[in-house]
């Protein structure tokens, strides 16, 4: 017998509220039989000309309807709020949570059997896939595709490349002039950031979690496949419906430590521990930060893109995407694991290969035998903190230094450039109040920028640690997430300049040598966090928000509430 669909339940009633639901919908021209027993498929759009990485997604939501409909269902677009990146402030971080509650109540109380969610930049993917998981109706991602790689004066360049930039900027290596012609090389075609940063992390995360058709990640915006691609999906998508494949039988616990593996292959964002927990915290999956060093620990960096390596996205492409890349460690994969077209994770890449070995290289012969995330702990971050050994400096992965403390970001840009400022390269620096609750909202300042006099001494890298995240296409030596935050008065709150803080990444140690008697008394001298925030949204946030180490969801949001609503509006 046929499953009776979602949908019906709002359009399948008769009387006044079976008219009701109908008919204002058929102002838009919509025919009879649509609203008897075809499939709704949502398409949660994250289309926004403020977010430029997502602002071609309603033509690319033309191409999923066409699929929808070929299949036999009912396509609905609906907006959500977008987080871009480059605009956003203080952080697109601090509305991760918000967008994913946004997207959970708008599948919940819609007449929707299954949904599209529209990814692309950083947090547009988390936030979306957040939401679907704690309705856990039928849902499939469609990344948008990163944009194709940025030229500037014969050279490619890519997002990793403005860190770069920057740094020759302020070592007077480069001119204004110079840096404004990068800038109108860097983004030459629709799609988002065109190295490994957070949003083709987060492309790689859905298709090795199996939540969106193999081949996803890789697509550039610009190449037609990625239309096809989104027609396939609105294609799927029906038929899922139909076998009720929802994302809880997706995302098992097998499902995630393939994420965490491929994430170290592919060298991909530190962004990605905080996503992936928060992820798993909605589908009731128990993963622990530790799970990020225990299954990463033995896989090697066999995609060689920026910012731990070479290459950029549209090469990733071009070399056999991501499912060549999943054929390089295959033997550590649990090949078993379902995904959304219905084939397992193994079966989806057996007939795949690397076509470049540049890009895509061989497990046993690698970009770097270092790769994924080590988790650090010591008595500087009691519940963790974490380092990308692969986008690190081999020369400080052992270093002890004097810290050279700032209590916020703006303490920093203050100093950062004082002739005056007492460090050197050996120094490790240390940014304060960038975590979760103190920023509030976590932004990607852990890539401190070098003291100008230290850069124009050729000093390219130096240990950095603070509560904050970096962005995705960031690198050096720099250890980020370090919990508990300094708000919440922890040891890391107790630093000061000259302490000696000792960096062991191989014993996966961070320490702060400062005696337990000495803590005591700064412990005691120390006022306790107190928000400025008092109203809103940022309240909310301030006083639910858990600590990185977590995934820095809301406390209240863990789990889900299902799809079922038992009360009628009218
Ligand atoms: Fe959107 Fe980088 S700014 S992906
Ligand atoms: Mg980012």
């Amino acid at each position: 017998m046929e499953r009776k669909l979602r949908s019906q339940q709002w359009f399948g009633k008769t009387g006044k509220d079976g008219f009701i639901y109908r008919a204002w919908m058929r102002n838009q021209g919509i025919p009879d039989d649509h609203f008897r027993g075809k499939p709704v498929i949502g398409i949660c759009n994250t289309w926004s000309e403020l977010t430029p990485c997502n602002a071609h997604f309603r033509e690319l939501a033309e191409s999923v309807k066409k699929g929808i409909i070929e299949a036999g269902g009912f396509p609905l677009e609906f907006p959500v709020m977008s987080l871009g990146e480059t605009l956003i402030k203080p952080t697109a971080m601090l509305y991760r949570n918000l967008v994913s509650m946004e997207v959970e109540e708008a599948i919940r109380a819609n007449p929707l059997d299954g949904v599209v969610l529209m990814c692309g930049c950083d947090k547009t993917t988390p936030s979306l896939v957040m939401g679907a998981c704690s309705v856990d109706i039928p849902s499939i991602v469609i990344s948008g595709g990163a944009m194709l790689t940025g030229k500037y004066r014969g050279r490619n360049i890519g997002t990793s490349d403005l860190w770069r930039f920057s740094e020759d900027v302020r070592s007077g290596v480069m001119s204004e002039e110079e840096l404004n012609e990068a800038e109108a090389g860097m983004c030459r075609s629709r799609g988002h950031c065109a190295v490994m940063g957070t949003a083709s992390s987060m492309a790689c995360m859905v298709e090795s979690l199996g939540l969106s058709l193999p081949g996803n990640a890789a697509i550039p915006a610009a190449d037609s496949n990625r239309k096809v691609l989104a027609q396939l999906t609105g294609r799927r998508i029906v038929d899922m419906v139909r076998e009720d494949l929802k994302p809880s039988d997706v995302l098992t616990r097998e499902a995630f430590e393939n994420a965490i593996k491929v994430n170290a292959a592919i060298g991909g964002s530190t962004n990605f521990v905080i996503h992936l927990l928060a992820i798993a915290g909605r589908v009731g999956v128990p993963l622990s930060l530790e799970d990020f060093d225990i299954f990463s620990r033995n896989i090697p960096l066999v995609a060689n893109l920026q910012p731990s390596g070479k290459y950029f996205m549209e090469d990733l492409y071009y070399a056999g995407g991501l499912p060549a890349v999943m054929k390089q460690i295959e033997s550590n994969l649990h090949t078993g694991c379902i995904t959304v077209n219905g084939k397992s994770a193994g079966e989806n890449i057996s007939k795949t290969k690397s076509w470049d070995p540049q890009v895509i290289a061989p497990a046993d012969a690698p970009v770097n035998p270092r790769s994924g995330i080590v988790v650090l702990k010591g008595n500087l971050c009691e519940n963790g903190s974490i380092i990308k050994p692969s986008a690190a400096s081999p020369h400080l992965m052992q270093h002890k230094g004097r810290a050279v403390v700032f209590s916020d970001i703006e303490d920093y840009k203050r100093r950062i450039n004082d002739p005056m400022l007492e460090v050197d390269a050996t120094s490790v620096l240390v940014l304060k109040n960038a975590g979760p609750k103190g920023y509030p909202g976590m932004p990607e300042v852990g890539n401190l920028g070098l003291p100008a006099k230290l850069l124009q001494q050729g000093v390219t890298d130096m240990v950095r640690i603070s509560d904050g995240r970096m962005s995705g296409t960031g690198f050096g030596t720099v250890v980020l997430h370090v919990s508990p935050e300094a708000a919440e008065n922890g040891t890391f709150s107790l630093i000061e300049t000259g302490d000696m803080i000792e960096l062991d990444v191989d014993n996966r140690l961070l320490n702060l040598h400062v005696s337990e008697v000495e803590l005591l008394e700064r412990r005691k001298r120390q006022a306790p966090f107190k928000s400025p925030y008092t109203r809103g949204y940022t309240r909310l946030f301030v006083e639910h928000v858990e600590q990185a180490c977590q995934g820095a969801d809301f406390d209240f949001l863990k789990g889900g509430s299902g799809s079922e609503v038992t009360r009628d509006s009218h």
